[in-house]
């Protein structure tokens, strides 16, 4: 079971990193960032969090698990920070830092390889669904945090209890549990919200969509294109029931 979710988790975090790195090669680098940021979806939330962050020039900012690197691209075009782009998956960090020039390193989130405090803001987008040890994940985004760093988060929360097929490799905490989860990390939690995600400027929807429809030209005879689908399909369908919502929060390091 565990082998069958970290393979799938493999083909949609790693192989379709490397073939969207691919496709936005082929289609021109305005693709990058829509297609990069499917994981967090909307422009809007980047936006609302980016503004709690109290970002500067020359603010030091991790994204942790920053998958293809989208998120992080996003911000260094929109508030001038350059962010590290940190996340397990070769393919991934690969392409963040081929398609968005930012400094990337393959680590999870339970251990980072930066030293205390070297971090004055930092955001984590729909990640800690996919981490069991959500404690050990916030301790160590809490130690890289210089005090009164900022942190946006965005989590795919469980408003009740989830039914039809599940992601593998996801464990989704409850709404509720997350400022628990938050202050036991030494978070004070400042602020929560929720996500639209189909509110992105319909040129980020067409791009993403292009980048898509690339990908399945050129891989969609490969069963881990399906499989890919069919696991994002599954968050999509309990997002559509209501089951899961995208929670934002925005909490500052005490
Ligand atoms: C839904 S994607 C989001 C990617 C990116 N943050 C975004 O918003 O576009 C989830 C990411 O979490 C990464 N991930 C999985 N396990 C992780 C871990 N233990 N530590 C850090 N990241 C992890 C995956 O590889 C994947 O890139």
């Amino acid at each position: 079971m565990a082998e069958l979710a970290d393979e799938a988790m493999e083909v949609e975090f790693d192989t379709v990193a490397s073939w969207t790195e691919q496709a936005v090669r082929a289609l021109g680098p305005e693709h990058a960032v829509p297609a990069g940021c499917r994981g967090s979806g909307s422009e809007s939330a980047l936006r609302w969090l980016a503004d709690g962050m109290d970002l500067s020039t020359g603010s030091r900012v991790l994204d942790d698990g920053a998958g293809v690197g989208g998120p992080a691209g996003w911000l260094a075009a929109e508030r001038g920070v350059r962010p590290v782009c940190a996340e397990p998956m070769v393919g991934a960090v690969r392409a963040a830092s081929h398609l968005f020039g930012l400094p990337a390193v393959v680590a999870t989130a339970q251990q980072l390889p930066f030293a205390d405090a070297s971090f004055d803001a930092a955001w984590c987008l729909g990640v800690l669904c996919t981490i069991p040890d959500k404690p050990a994940a916030l301790a160590e985004l809490r130690r890289v945090l210089t005090p009164g760093g900022r942190v946006g988060l965005l989590v795919f929360a469980a408003v009740r209890e989830l039914t039809g097929p599940q992601p593998d490799g996801n464990t989704f905490p409850t709404v509720e549990e997350l400022p628990g989860l938050l202050a036991a990390a030494g978070f004070a939690l400042d602020a929560t919200g929720q996500a639209d995600l189909s509110d992105s400027p319909a040129e980020w929807t067409e791009r993403a969509d292009a980048v898509d429809a690339e990908i399945e030209r050129r891989h969609g005879h490969d069963e881990r294109w399906a499989l890919a689908q069919e696991q994002s399909g599954r968050v999509g369908r309990l997002l559509a029931d209501g089951a899961l919502v995208p929670w934002l929060g925005l909490a500052t390091a005490r």
